[in-house]
């Protein structure tokens, strides 16, 4: 099984000045002579652990520009990979230049709402990743307190499986586990509280993190994007069921009600779904920054 189905991934553009090296679901990574990386946010979108064959219009500006604002607002809490976003202009806003990092193998994420693999986890044992929970709890609780749920990075085409604390120090080791948690949990506080300022919940979100190479521990990939996030309309959470969303929600309950069975290849997604998750992506990017995209 491929996330990309049997075409495989579509040819990585080529950008003069760089060699490119690899390609993710979303992006594409490119380095030059400096030993910088180039990282490329397409328009691709992904959800159940496939890439879909249709485009989101405008997504890869809209997830560099949203980490790029929540690098910022964070960067007193850790520095992040940026070098410049002074970029080729095939790529303008799409694509930021990086210190190229030694990512952890561990996925970090935050929660403080109890929903989605979280919720599945809850309903069997009263725990997430290892993080006791009290009873009485829905989909769409919050939480008495953020946990730190980790997971590791599947290949391509693989889920990623959800880990508890002890997993996460066999990858990395106790004293940089410790210290993912602790930085996992500051950002996603401080992303949280600054987003509630502006109606909006972060559910949860993901962080990756990596070493530079004077050993730094530093923020990488994207931060607090619609890709890599839940958000919610606060003003009209209410635990018990699905949350209206900002992010892959509306695309998820799409393709559930599509009847693809998300063991082959999905099929093209109809106009009106493209344009509406779109929006959606804009209007995470409106609500959290205060700009129209
Ligand atoms: N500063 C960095 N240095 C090296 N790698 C990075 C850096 N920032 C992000 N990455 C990696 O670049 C990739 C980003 O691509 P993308 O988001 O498309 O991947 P993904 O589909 O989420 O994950 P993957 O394809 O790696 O399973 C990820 O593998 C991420 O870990
Ligand atoms: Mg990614």
């Amino acid at each position: 099984m491929s996330g990309f189905g049997p075409a495989g991934p579509p040819p990585a553009p080529e950008i003069t000045g760089w060699k490119h090296l690899r390609t993710g679901k979303v992006r594409e990574l490119y380095t030059n002579d400096n030993n910088e990386i180039l990282l490329v946010a397409s328009d691709r979108i992904s959800a159940y652990d496939w890439v879909m064959p249709t485009v989101i219009p405008g997504k890869g500006e809209v997830l560099t520009q949203l980490s790029l604002f929540w690098f910022e607002l964070l960067e007193d809490i850790i520095g992040n990979h940026i070098i410049s976003t002074d970029v080729p202009d095939v790529i303008e806003d799409r694509a930021i230049i990086v210190q190229p990092l030694n990512m952890f193998e561990v996925e970090c994420v935050a929660r403080g709402y109890l929903t989605g693999s979280g919720w599945s986890e809850y309903q069997n044992n009263r725990a997430v990743c290892g993080n006791k929970l009290p009873d009485g709890l829905f989909d769409g609780s919050k939480l008495p307190d953020e946990i730190f749920t980790p997971a590791t990075k599947a290949e391509i085409g693989d889920h990623d499986i959800n880990i508890d604390f002890e997993g996460a120090a066999k990858i990395v080791g106790a004293d940089d586990a410790a210290e993912l948690r602790e930085l996992t949990i500051a950002l996603y506080k401080t992303a949280a509280e600054f987003a509630a300022s502006r109606g909006i919940i972060v559910a949860d979100t993901k962080f990756e993190f990596g070493r530079n190479d004077k050993g730094q521990i530093l923020l990488g990939d994207e931060a607090l994007t619609p890709d890599s996030s839940r958000f919610w309309e606060a003003s009209t959470w209410k635990p018990g069921g699905v949350q209206p969303s900002y992010d892959k929600q509306f695309l998820r309950d799409y393709l559930v009600s599509s009847g693809w069975d998300r063991n082959s290849p999905p099929p093209e997604l109809p106009n009106e779904i493209v344009e509406k998750t779109a929006q959606r992506y804009e209007e995470a990017f409106f609500r959290i920054t205060g700009s129209k995209f």
